[in-house]
């Protein structure tokens, strides 16, 4: 299989370079610079390489560099912004520091003859973010395009199949940005397009089915998407060896845990055990009102409730879990300086003893995961479910929850949702949902005085949660919204709409 290589510097968009690549059927893998050495770019058998962008000055002793001998291996390599920085210093050309020829966001850059820019117009819109510049190209390069304060906004060395560009081809921003990353990789790296979901379910259905026989595995589901995907997955490959647990800590949406269980059990057939532990969660959650310690007793609780589900079950070799590439990344494999510690319902700790941990979506990101479960044949609706976080309802319950507050919530989030998908724009907002706070205000219904909750609907959009902006959602959507709400749920008499973005918000308001 191609694969292309994501060296990172430390960009923030580095994970999405690697997106960007596999929505052009190619996979891509993110590691961090310092974790890989040109010989086993080499050896790995990568078809092309991408330099990342990076916070750093490349003229700086300590900033991240890469071995030069990288650049002659034959490998076509694309450097972007910093890498694109980084390229050229490798090489042996200048790099501008003073800032004179810095750019931020979008820039017209004036395009010459290049491969990478081949049937696109002379002049197009850039995203720039970069306060250094390359002064003078190394040899063997040209420059390939430039910008009103910017010498150097794009390079090529076609020989060597070396190529640079400052501005960042993989953000929206950029007009043709997905022009040149195609041509990168099929005109230059010489891509076919070998990377799809069919060929992944196929070819991990195979690997699987290796396994040795006789070994039981043991699945924790939590209701979400990524852990069902997985269930299935493995399902196809060992069938009836594979026993999932699937604990319901009563802090899911509306009819959510009943279209997990149906689906699993009647379509698929698989060997499915439904923990109804509400009330153990809710009592231990009993009283608690700070966000952080709900979500410790919830992670600690689902174990509890797993363990014990476990031991029932005699002798396990291995556990499946749901984890995807950006957690992955998050956790090392990539440069990022940021790096999330959200605890993550599904995962389970070591120390529960299994001989293996097996996790057969670790290198697809959330869309090919979503993608793979419909190639498995799992119903749209379930595969479509947007982004939910482990701890569930109970960091969207402000406060001490209780079972009046999540009845309240579960019944106004369903319409949100209901509302929003019939308008249809449940694809066109990230992760859309109620929040109930802690709060109540004077309403008027009929001729009596109420005294309800106030009830907050957030829609965002992102590409990787990292930051997000609000939605625009059209008012009439609102109003129907909020009409509906304070008309068929009892004890809300507000709603109101959140405009803030992230930051300086986070996405939960707990
Ligand atoms: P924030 O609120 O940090 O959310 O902007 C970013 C994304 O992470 C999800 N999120 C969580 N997911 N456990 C999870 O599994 C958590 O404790 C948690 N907190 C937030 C959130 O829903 C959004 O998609």
């Amino acid at each position: 299989m191609q694969k292309i290589l994501v060296l990172d510097f430390g960009g923030q968009y580095s994970q999405l370079i690697a997106r960007r690549v596999r929505e052009n059927k190619v996979y891509a893998e993110v590691r961090a610079f310092r974790n890989i050495t040109v010989d086993e770019i080499v050896k790995e058998g990568y078809t092309g390489v991408i330099l990342t962008g990076g916070p750093h000055s490349v003229t700086e002793s300590d900033a991240p560099h890469f071995d030069p001998k990288l650049l002659e291996t034959g490998i076509p390599v694309l450097g972007i912004c910093y890498g694109h920085q980084l390229m050229a210093w490798m090489a042996g050309g200048e790099i501008g520091t003073g800032g004179e020829c810095g750019e931020y966001g979008q820039v017209n850059v004036r395009m010459k003859e290049c491969l990478i820019f081949e049937g696109l117009p002379a002049e197009s819109v850039g995203w720039m973010s970069h306060h250094d510049y390359v002064k003078r190209v190394p040899e063997g390069f040209t420059v390939t395009a430039d910008t009103e304060v910017c010498p150097c906004a794009a390079m090529a060395n076609p020989e060597k199949k070396l190529y640079g560009v400052q501005f960042h081809p993989e953000v929206t921003h950029t007009q043709y940005g997905k022009d040149i990353l195609h041509a990168f990789l099929y005109k230059i790296c010489g891509c076919t397009g070998d990377w799809t979901m069919a060929s992944f379910v196929q070819d991990t259905i195979q690997k699987y089915q290796e396994e040795p026989a006789g070994e039981r595995l043991l699945c924790a589901l939590s209701g979400g998407v990524d852990s069902t995907v997985a269930a299935v997955l493995l399902h196809q490959a060992v069938g009836d060896r594979l026993t999932c647990v699937f604990v319901d800590h009563g802090l899911l949406r509306k009819d959510e845990g009943d279209l997990v269980e149906k689906t699993l059990k009647e379509k698929f057939n698989l060997n499915l055990i439904r923990v109804n532990a509400q009330d153990r969660f809710l009592d231990k959650l009993s009283g608690v009102t700070e966000p952080e310690k709900k979500r410790k007793i919830i992670g600690e609780e689902f174990i509890r409730v797993f363990e014990d589900e476990a031991k029932k079950l005699g002798q396990i070799d291995a556990l499946v879990q749901g984890t995807i590439y950006p957690d992955v990344i998050e956790s090392g494999a990539g440069d990022a300086s940021v790096i999330k510690s959200h605890h993550n319902v599904g995962g389970l700790p070591e120390k529960m003893g299994f001989k293996k941990i097996v996790e057969p979506l670790r290198m697809l990101f959330k869309d090919e995961v979503r993608q793979a479960g419909l190639e498995l044949g799992i119903p749209a609706e379930l595969v479509w479910r947007q982004p939910f976080p482990g701890p569930g309802l109970a960091i969207r319950v402000l406060g001490e929850i209780t079972r009046e507050k999540l009845a309240i919530l579960r019944e106004a989030d369903a319409i949100f949702r209901e509302e929003l998908g019939a308008a249809g724009l449940s694809k066109d907002v990230s992760q859309y949902f109620a929040v109930l706070t802690d709060c109540r205000s004077v309403g008027v219904m009929g001729d009596e005085r109420t005294y309800g909750y106030c009830l907050v609907l957030r829609a965002v959009t992102t590409d990787d949660f990292m930051t997000a902006d609000w939605a625009r959602l059209p008012a009439e959507l609102l109003q129907r919204v909020s009409g509906r709400i304070t008309g068929e749920v009892r004890g809300v008499n507000r709603v109101v709409y959140d405009i803030t973005s992230k930051p300086p918000a986070t996405v939960e308001w707990e």
